[in-house]
């Protein structure tokens, strides 16, 4: 493929760039301490370097490390990873390590029953789309059939939609003067019914029985626990939180019955083999107008709704917050999808608290009870885990099925001393009081911020996906980035102040106990080109320059206990370099190294990664491809992966295997 030139302009941004930053504020306004001041007063005498963090330093600083040549500190590597690097660059489709496979296994509109219509993209319909796969997977989750690594259900979120690429002659490219400067934009058209109904059926997430023919996956298409989940399905809310006042509404006096899903990021697979589908950008599809004195108005206004980012609004009254004000307060949850029965209902568990939940990775404790991690992705946020009041029986699976009911959420407390305190969110308990406004367990958690800010609990650096290994006994937070934490708030020393590479932060339960209530942190990796010393990014010197890697944002622990890191915005036009997948050591004389295994193509975000038992195959999801510069249905950045005229750029889960069989390594 020819190498791709990159936008036009320094300053242009994508319609999901400005979504992303009008999302991500920081709505933060307590003044715990945050992640960075932490770990400046734990690290300011060790060998941090100051400067700031500008994406521009990158392509005038240069230090020795970036003079070594990839092969040289290739021969330095001696670590658990013997794949051949990828180089890492940007072009118009996706680059694998030598001696792997990555084959497109589902795309946007591919068919997932016997009687899917084909995808006609010129003639889309919302009934069409509500059999057919969604648009911008994320998460992906493999559960075994009858114990087969061969055979199972793929189960994936489909996030979010890109009008903009989705419909053709819905966007066109247009003149605009902005700040007296005359530019180029990607402006919207008009919405219809029709084109919110398709938006809505692209929603949600997929649940598809796959199975390996001849070494190669593919899609059952008679399979009797295929499904779509979409922003329409009825759910039930379940636990502490249902049949709350604080969750009627004119359409559901009950507080218990809600229509849909929205914005699934990460999520999880259970030990009882159920699907987690974490809400997490909720805001974004409520509009209107919430009266300033409105009794929700100023925990709303904590989470950013309304949002106003879509034109449900428009269409559906439940989406109007001037209309149906606790609408909202029916999303921001987890939902728990029980695959093996398609008929069954899915359950917001609101014991897990309601914020922009990233995932729900889990992990059954030495005691029998489960523990859920979730970060809540926006930043100076928190990190939370949840464990089970009841304890996980491998015997009958029907005794687990509303374990995530009853339990306890704890949010995260970072001290300079290295240890972490998980601070429980119960009613009565600390200043979780009536006094404060929380009048019941149900208000705690529909405001979980508000009580994680009363608890004192460590500002964030958006935290995203937080993943056990259960090998370990350590727990690994992807930290993206936040570019928004400003100067003042920490001092010249601090170098990830202006932090717009993330890091990773390594957690250590006590005794391997992961419902522990005192852990151990530490920082595994701060991120960003390590030969550019202002960046102040602490991968080993065996990383080459293909090695390192910017915003850490989902992860996978393979059958080994390794990590694997996928990333979302690394900016190719400042950098280079797209997302991708980063293979990280975590032990031994290694530790800090990391080689890239996978590169998505221009414009795409790196979702999903995913072993199947074995870890001979590796499920990743490309989100956005094409999304760069002035991208439209017709003007795309790249039409991976058809690389067809008539036929639009598609998000799509690929199967990447070993050539001549094995695992993963
Ligand atoms: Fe949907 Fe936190 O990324
Ligand atoms: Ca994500
Ligand atoms: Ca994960």
């Amino acid at each position: 493929m020819n190498d791709y030139p990159g936008p036009e302009k320094d300053d242009f941004k994508t319609l999901t760039d400005l979504r992303e930053e009008r999302e991500d504020v920081g709505r933060n306004c307590s003044t715990n301490p945050t992640m960075g001041d932490i770990i400046h007063m734990r690290f300011s005498r060790r060998a941090f370097m100051g400067g700031s963090l500008a994406v521009a330093a990158i392509s005038t600083t240069v230090s020795p490390l970036a003079l070594l040549t990839a092969d040289d500190a290739r021969a330095e590597m001696s670590g658990t990873f013997d794949f051949t690097e990828v180089e890492a660059g940007v072009d118009e489709t996706h680059h694998v390590a030598e001696g792997y496979d990555a084959d497109v296994l589902l795309r946007w509109g591919d068919k997932l029953f016997a009687d899917s219509p084909e995808f006609d993209p010129k003639n889309q319909t919302a009934a069409a789309q509500q059999k057919l796969f969604g648009y911008n997977n994320d998460y992906v989750g493999f559960i075994p059939l009858d114990g087969s690594p061969d055979h199972g259900l793929l189960v994936v979120n489909h996030e979010y939609t890109n009008a903009e690429l989705m419909f053709p002659g819905f966007a066109t490219i247009q003149k605009v003067t902005e700040d007296g400067k005359e530019k180029e934009k990607v402006v919207l058209g008009d919405y219809t019914k029709e084109l919110v109904d398709i938006e809505m059926a692209a929603h949600g997430g997929t649940i598809v029985e796959i199975r390996k023919v001849d070494g190669k996956w593919q899609p059952v298409l008679d399979g009797k626990f295929n499904r779509r989940i979409t922003a329409t399905t009825e759910m039930q809310l379940s636990g502490p939180v249902a049949g709350h006042e604080r969750v009627k509404t004119p359409s559901d006096p009950t507080g218990v019955k809600v229509l849909g899903t929205v914005n699934n990021c990460a999520g999880g697979v259970t030990a009882w083999g159920t699907y987690l589908m974490a809400e997490e950008n909720f805001h974004g599809y409520f509009g209107g107008e919430l009266a300033a004195d409105h009794p929700e108005a100023a925990q709303m206004e904590r989470v950013g709704a309304p949002g106003g980012d879509y034109a449900w609004w428009t269409f559906y009254d439940r989406f109007d917050m001037g209309k149906e004000p606790t609408e909202a307060n029916r999303f921001g949850w987890v939902v728990e999808v029980d695959p093996m029965d398609p008929n069954s209902v899915p359950k917001k568990r609101t014991a897990l608290g309601r914020f922009k939940h990233e995932g729900a990775e889990s992990v059954v404790n030495k005691d029998g009870r489960v523990v859920f991690y979730c970060g809540d992705d926006e930043r100076f946020d928190y990190v939370y885990k949840f464990v089970t009041k009841g304890t996980y029986n491998p015997d009958d699976r029907a005794a687990n099925l509303d374990l995530l009911d009853e339990g306890t959420l704890y949010v995260a407390k970072f001290s300079e001393n290295g240890t972490v305190a998980w601070m429980p969110l119960v009613h009565g308990e600390g200043p979780l009081t009536a006094g404060n406004g929380f009048n019941s367990q149900a208000d705690v958690l529909i405001e979980t911020r508000r009580a994680a800010d009363l608890l004192e609990a460590t500002k964030m650096d958006r935290p995203e996906d937080v993943q056990p290994n259960p090998a370990t006994g350590k727990v690994y937070v992807m930290l993206t980035n936040n570019t928004k934490r400003k100067a003042d708030q920490v001092d010249a020393a601090n170098p990830r102040g202006d932090n717009a590479f993330g890091h990773i932060i390594e957690i250590t339960e006590t005794d391997g106990d992961f419902a522990a209530l005192t852990s151990r942190w530490d920082v595994l990796l701060k991120c960003g080109d390590p030969s550019v010393a202002e960046v102040g990014a602490s991968f080993s010197t065996a990383t080459t320059k293909n090695g390192w890697f910017g915003m850490p944002d989902n992860c996978a622990i393979d059958a080994d206990g390794r990590l694997w890191v996928s990333t979302d915005g690394n900016n190719a036009k400042a950098t280079g370099r797209t997302d991708g997948v980063w293979a990280v050591e975590t032990e031994g004389e290694g530790r800090g190294t990391s080689k890239l295994f996978f590169r998505v193509p221009v414009g795409a975000e790196m979702c999903g990664p995913a072993f199947n038992p074995t870890g001979d195959t590796f499920f990743l999801a490309v989100q956005h491809p094409g999304d760069a510069g002035l991208a439209t249905y017709e003007t795309p950045a790249t039409r991976w992966p058809d690389f067809r005229d008539d036929m639009p750029v598609r998000p799509a889960v690929v199967a990447v295997t070993r050539q001549g069989g094995g695992k993963i390594a």
